[in-house]
């Protein structure tokens, strides 16, 4: 069986603004993206996934799109747009770009010519409101100077787009087609589940993120997909495309992953899971029994960085266990995903001071909530401020980076054997070389309480997340371990890859 690559790829998430600035204003760019690509290579990725670089207003850090076919200036130009991918192809990395179909900005023209009247029906427009709330708080409806209300999910900024238009699907097509064409390899589809709203909007009782809802997961959502495949289909070279899909179960996340529509979904599931060998186990289970192409991850641009999720009460502990659920997630079948600065072990900034914050989230909450700046911090590439090597030129960057960052800096890790960076790299070779060859399917193998062992053909997996050491399994060799063994023994917070004694490393059918 051919095995398409992004089966089993390690796809390294872009924060653009955040990852690297290269026009010395502050604010990451494509440019910077370009100048570090020997970087991604050398940690060992095989692809990377960029956040929206689109013209916009950044009402809400990019995912607020006011032309969907440019690129704003402040991360550079469709020229640099096209080197990158260039480039990328070069270091042959694979390069996937975030789509966001379930709203626009307020400043696309579309929405301008709504407010004057003309295409309303290309958006949400009603004469009176339902108990809707924006994701981000506060009313999902705003009042427009002639009385009418429209419908955003998430800041006021970001219109509802009415798929029940035609003209929404042959934009979206078309939208594809231009970055495609352009030889991007796959697409990040934004609130995928979203898109469609029950008809007649109706009233609900409970708005979080749930498979199917008035709001969230009405079953026309499908034949966007399918749509959307047809197109993906119709380039060579395999186009994918990874959904943020938000359900309650993963039989309703499965139906995304139908053979004719998405490749895959993120799997939050993983992400939510507490540090518990019974909840792993579970999610694991679910997954691999429900979804033809599981994906893994741990981090990503709206959510605490697992680091610190990990380990609120003592950071040594939270390091301890991300670099462990590294090794049990890269051991998992399917495909990772990993996010900016995870490889340098990167905290959550808690402390960011309030007049510094961007997020809308933290807006729109009155202060109530801190909002998803502090997993956006500027990442640390060499030791020295202002910026740690993130801009030239002695520029801030746009959200200010705590000294801790010094000693987290890419320059301060290379080279230092010990390293979360170096554990990063290694990991990701030592599974580079075996990924293909071992079976994908997983099995259980005994555990002692508080671990969870599985196998992949030749490969065994142990992570301890209890308290005591606990004996390995039976094993001929240690091909890597998340921080040192003791005494041939696994301590706490502490994951392993074996070799294992019986098995022959055996090709994949
Ligand atoms: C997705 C993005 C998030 C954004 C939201 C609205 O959840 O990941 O960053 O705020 O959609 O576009």
């Amino acid at each position: 069986m051919d095995i398409p690559w992004w089966r089993d790829a390690v796809v390294y998430e872009i924060y653009v603004r955040s990852f690297a600035d290269a026009s010395g204003d502050g604010v990451g760019d494509l440019a910077g993206v370009r100048e570090r690509l020997p970087y991604l290579r050398g940690l060992g990725v095989d692809a990377i996934w960029l956040t929206p670089f689109y013209r916009s207003p950044m009402a809400d850090g990019g995912y607020d799109v006011a032309d969907y076919r440019d690129v704003d200036p402040l991360f550079g130009t469709l020229g640099d747009f096209e080197a990158l991918v260039a480039d990328a192809h070069e270091h042959d990395l694979r390069v996937i770009v975030d789509i966001v179909p379930n709203h626009s900005s307020s400043e696309h023209p579309w929405f301008q010519a709504a407010l004057r009247g003309e295409g309303r029906d290309r958006y949400i427009f009603r004469d009176t409101v339902n108990n809707w709330q924006s994701t981000f708080g506060g009313p999902a409806w705003t009042r427009t100077p002639d009385g009418q209300y429209y419908l955003h999910l998430f800041a006021p900024g970001q219109p509802d787009f009415n798929w029940r238009n035609p003209e929404v699907h042959a934009e979206f097509l078309d939208v594809l087609r231009f970055w495609l064409d352009r030889g991007v390899d796959g697409f990040r589809i934004d609130v995928a589940m979203g898109l469609y709203k029950a008809e007649g909007l109706p009233d609900v009782g409970d708005q979080s993120f749930k498979s199917v809802s008035p709001v969230w997961g009405q079953p026309e959502v499908h034949n966007v997909y399918r749509d959307w495949r047809r197109v993906l289909d119709a380039y060579p070279g395999e186009r994918m495309a990874v959904g943020e899909v938000w359900t309650d179960s993963p039989e309703d996340l499965a139906l995304y992953l139908r053979p004719d529509e998405l490749h895959q979904s993120f799997n939050f599931a993983w992400l939510q899971a507490p540090w518990s060998p019974t909840a792993f186990k579970k999610v694991i289970d679910d997954t691999v029994s429900t979804v033809p192409f599981a994906t893994w991850v741990l981090s990503n641009h709206d959510v605490v960085r697992h680091r610190t999720r990990y380990g609120t009460a003592d950071p040594g502990t939270g390091l301890a266990r991300a670099r462990a659920a590294l090794l049990a997630m890269l051991a998992l079948p399917g495909s990772a995903y990993l996010y900016q600065g995870e490889e340098l072990g990167l905290p959550e900034v808690t402390d960011l001071p309030d007049e510094a914050r961007q997020d809308p989230v933290f807006f729109q909450s009155k202060g109530k909530l801190p909002g998803r700046d502090g997993c956006r911090v500027p990442i640390p590439w060499t030791v020295d401020p202002p910026s740690h090597g993130f801009s030239p030129g002695g520029a801030e960057p746009w959200l200010p980076q705590p000294e801790s960052f010094a000693e987290l800096s890419v320059e301060k890790q290379e080279g230092v054997a010990d390293s979360t960076l170096e554990f990063y790299r290694r990991a990701l070779a030592c599974r580079r070389e075996l990924v293909r060859s071992i079976p994908y399917t997983l099995e259980w193998l005994k555990s002692p309480e508080g671990a969870l062992f599985f196998a992949r053909g030749p490969l065994i997996c142990a992570i301890n997340c209890g308290t005591r050491p606990v004996r390995l399994p039976k094993h001929e060799e240690v091909l890597l371990s998340s921080a040192p063994l003791r005494r041939g023994l696994l301590p706490p917070d502490t994951a392993v890859w074996l070799r294992s004694a019986s098995t022959a490393p055996s090709a994949e059918e």
